[in-house]
């Protein structure tokens, strides 16, 4: 089976790299991808949110099955433009994305159907947002409704730092359309984790659990990223606690789905924080997390492809999947300046070759004849498996560390602090 992977990031890379391993693979193509996809499959140039081209390239290569990364062509009806023209997918539709694209639209879901979340109003109004933030005690948190590739969350200390956010999006527009509503919702306490289950409509199956780290810097200091790192399994998510996880909010959130008609197929990815009252949704993605991704599949023994066709035909149930027993962890080394300005096309040196315990992610990168530069903000992920979580790290620093970039940036304590 040909297959097209739609995206540029290491979580394609990585997405690509299970793929290749599948004994039914034919050719694969990513669009547009970057030097790392480029040598597992061919690379086609062009806009991953060009539904149109997405089409074409479909049709021209005749492509068994679609994979889409990243969630903005999905929030544009990739998925559905793909579908129309008898070609399949794997994500889900304009509809169901929404759950990530539209905040205000997934705080409605969960409310309704008292999926467990922290508690939220919705603003077009400054002067009304401005009020209630004043009369909040507590903390809280301000969301652009809209996706703002990871600046529209502002997690404030004080009421007057909340009233600036509100007053950035709403009445100074920094985020253009996707801050003009805004969601304003308590801040919750406690350790997050990331859980994708992969979802045929009705059925899912469970990725094994991860956490990321958003911060920039070390300690849980600096800017919200994209991802900074990742590692799988978390120790957060016990048997008990997932069992409450699947019962009251997984279980819950499908069913909505179901009951609203919005069929759900792909991943839905849960993104929660642990407070001491019990498991809490912070948001939705309609899509595999980034870097997550990354470590949650070096640990995938079994068929990647099979699973991906299970949930598109609608037999999640009897999937067959393994999993290597052992921890993986991966760090992402970053442009000097990200999540800001930063520069590109610098060189990079001292990537070695894959293992079969470490291997390398391209996630901003390009070729420029036979020299592969800097292309993006995140550049490359290390990640590594190991015999413990302390020696997965290990292994990831140690190629780090040979691994060279100017003004690469990277954190230094990924799952350290677990
Ligand atoms: P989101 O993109 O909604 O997951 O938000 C990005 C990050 O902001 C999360 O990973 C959390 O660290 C933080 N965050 C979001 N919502 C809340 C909340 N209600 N309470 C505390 N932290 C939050
Ligand atoms: N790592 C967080 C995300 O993919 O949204």
């Amino acid at each position: 089976m040909n297959v097209l992977v739609i995206g540029a990031g290491g979580r394609e890379h990585a997405l690509c790299r299970a793929l290749a391993r599948s004994r039914e693979l034919g050719q694969l193509f990513i669009l547009p991808g970057n030097a790392g996809t480029a040598r597992l499959g061919t690379n086609v140039p062009g806009d991953p949110c060009n539904i149109a081209l997405a089409v074409e390239v479909a049709r021209r290569e005749s492509i068994g099955l679609t994979v889409i990364g990243p969630e903005e062509p999905l929030a544009l009806g990739m998925a559905d433009a793909l579908e129309k023209a008898g070609l399949r997918v794997f994500g889900p539709h304009a509809s169901a994305a929404r759950l990530e694209a539209d905040k205000v639209f997934a705080k409605q879901l969960m409310r309704q159907y008292a999926v467990p979340t922290a508690e939220a109003r919705t603003f077009k109004d400054f002067r009304l947002a401005h009020q209630y933030i004043e009369t909040r005690d507590e903390p809280v948190v301000v969301k652009a409704a809209g996706l703002a590739k990871g600046k529209g969350v502002i997690v404030c200390n004080d009421p007057s730092d909340a009233i600036l956010a509100a007053e950035d999006m709403l009445v100074k527009r920094k985020l253009g359309s996707a801050g003009a509503t805004i969601v304003v919702e308590e801040r919750l306490l406690g350790r997050e984790a990331s859980l994708l289950a992969v979802v045929d409509g009705h059925t899912s199956y469970l990725l094994e659990p991860a956490q990321d780290h958003k911060r920039l810097r070390d300690g849980d200091e600096g800017p919200n990223t994209g991802g900074m790192g990742a590692f799988c399994p978390s120790p957060l998510i016990d048997a008990e606690t997932l069992g409450q996880i699947e019962t009251q909010i997984l279980v819950p959130t499908l069913d909505a789905l179901v009951h609203e008609n919005i069929p759900y197929r792909g991943v839905l990815y849960l993104g929660l924080i642990m407070t001491t009252a019990g498991p809490r949704v912070l948001e939705f993605n309609c899509r595999f997390g980034d870097p997550e991704t990354q470590a949650i599949l070096m640990r995938l023994r079994s068929d990647f492809l099979d699973l991906l066709n299970a949930a598109v035909d609608g037999g999640l149930e009897d999937a067959e999947v393994a999993w290597d027993p052992r921890p993986a962890l991966c760090v992402v080394m970053a442009s000097g300046g990200y999540p800001d300005k930063y520069e590109t096309g610098l060189p990079i040196a001292g990537v070695p070759e894959d293992s079969d315990d470490v291997v390398v992610d391209h996630a901003g990168t390009r070729y420029e004849g036979d020299q592969v530069v800097t292309a993006g903000g995140r550049v490359l992920g290390v990640t590594a498996l190991g015999e413990t979580l302390a020696d997965a790290r290990r292994r990831a620093y140690d190629v780090v560390s040979q691994i060279h970039f100017e003004g690469a940036q990277y954190r230094t304590d990924l799952g350290a602090a677990t």
